[in-house]
C-alpha cells in the first residue's frame, strides 16, 4: 500500500503536495516545504516585477472556509529562478514553479526563462481573481488559446483554473487545451469575486477589489470535485493529469479527489492554517482509509467513482 503517484511524467512519493499561494513565497517557506511531507515543492505565482499584493485585511479565515484577495505578493520570477537552483543543489524532491504574468508577453518570458534552470515543471496561473482591472484568462478561451499557441516549453506546463461551472464550458476548454502542449490542469483555484459581510461592522471582510476576493476551505470542496469529475470526463482518453485542490481538510477528501479522477491533490487553506505538519497528518489519514478500504494505490482507484445506475 502506498501513495506514490506519477504526474505529467514526474514520480512523486504521494500524491498530495502543497498548493501556490500559502507560505511559499520566500525562500525560508520553500525550503520548509522541501524537508516537509509534501510531495513536492509549489512556488508561489511569479510576475516579471516583485509585488507587495494589496492592502490589508487580505486574507480572513472563518467557520468552513477563507476570503482572500492577495493580489500576488511575490518576490520576482528572477528571485524563484534562484530559489530553485539552491533548493534542488540539497534535495531532489520535484519543484514546480508557479507562473502568472500580468500580460501575454510576460507570461512568454517567465515560462522561458524557467527553460534552464531544474524546476521539474510549471504551472501556469490563469485564474487569479485578484488583480484590480484583470480578468482571469481562463474565462477568454480565445486568449487562453493564442497564449498556449505561443508556448514553448520543454517542461512539463499545466494550468491552474478557475471553477468553470457548466460540462458545455468544460468541454470547451478541453477541446482548446488538447490542441497544446499541456500536461495538467490543476483545479479549481479560489472561487473569484465573492462577498462576506462581517456583521459587526457590516462591511466587507477584506479590503482589496471593494470586498470581492477568492473564496477557499472545505465550503468549495463540491465545486472543486465537481470541476474535477467533468474534466475527468472530457480528459480521459487523452495523457492529460489531473490536479484536485479546494477544500481538502482530511484525508477522506483526498480519496474523494482520487475517485472523481485526480493524479495528485494540492493543499492550500489547510496549509495556511495548519502549517507543514498538515502534510504527514493527511498522508496518515489517507493511508488510513487506504487501509480500511484494502485499496492498493492512488492508480487503482483513480477516476472509478461509481455512478447510480
Ligand atoms: C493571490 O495572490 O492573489 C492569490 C493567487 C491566485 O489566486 O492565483
Amino acid at each position: 500500500m502506498n501513495l506514490s503517484t506519477t504526474l505529467a511524467g514526474i514520480p512523486l512519493n504521494s500524491c498530495i503536495l502543497n498548493a501556490s499561494g500559502p507560505r511559499d513565497t520566500t525562500l525560508e517557506e520553500l525550503q520548509a516545504l522541501q524537508t516537509s511531507e509534501s510531495a513536492a515543492i509549489m512556488m508561489k505565482s511569479c510576475t516579471i516585477d516583485s509585488r507587495p499584493g494589496n492592502p490589508e485585511p487580505r486574507y480572513v479565515e472563518f467557520t468552513g472556509g477563507a476570503q482572500q484577495s492577495m493580489g500576488l505578493p511575490n518576490h520576482g520570477y528572477q528571485a524563484y529562478l534562484e530559489y530553485a537552483q539552491i533548493l534542488k543543489e540539497t534535495s531532489p524532491k520535484p519543484i514546480v514553479a508557479s507562473v502568472s504574468g500580468l500580460s501575454p508577453e510576460d507570461n512568454l518570458h517567465i515560462i522561458q526563462a524557467f527553460q534552464d534552470t531544474p524546476v521539474d515543471a510549471i504551472e501556469l496561473n490563469l485564474s487569479c481573481p485578484n488583480i484590480p482591472g484583470k480578468p482571469q484568462t481562463a474565462y477568454d478561451l480565445t486568449a487562453t488559446d493564442r497564449l498556449l499557441e505561443q508556448i514553448q516549453s520543454t517542461k512539463p506546463l499545466g494550468l491552474k483554473l478557475p471553477p468553470l461551472l457548466d460540462p458545455a464550458l468544460v468541454r470547451d476548454f478541453c477541446s482548446c487545451i488538447t490542441q497544446h502542449q499541456v500536461s495538467f490542469v490543476t483545479l479549481i483555484n479560489s472561487v473569484g469575486n465573492t462577498l462576506v459581510i462581517d456583521p459587526a461592522t457590516d462591511r466587507p471582510i477584506i479590503k482589496p477589489k471593494h470586498g470581492l476576493g477568492g473564496l477557499s476551505g472545505s465550503m468549495i470542496k463540491p465545486i472543486a470535485l465537481g470541476n474535477v469529475w467533468m474534466f475527468h470526463e472530457a480528459l480521459k482518453d487523452t495523457q492529460i493529469d489531473i490536479i484536485g485542490v479546494g477544500g481538502i481538510s482530511f484525508g477522506r477528501d483526498v480519496y474523494d479527489f482520487l475517485l472523481a479522477g485526480a493524479t495528485a491533490v494540492q493543499i492550500g487553506t489547510a496549509y495556511q492554517s495548519e502549517n507543514i505538519p498538515v502534510f504527514s497528518r493527511l498522508n496518515q489519514e489517507l493511508l488510513q482509509v487506504f487501509a480500511e478500504k484494502k485499496i492498493a494505490s492512488v492508480d487503482t482507484i483513480r477516476g472509478t467513482l461509481q455512478e447510480y445506475q
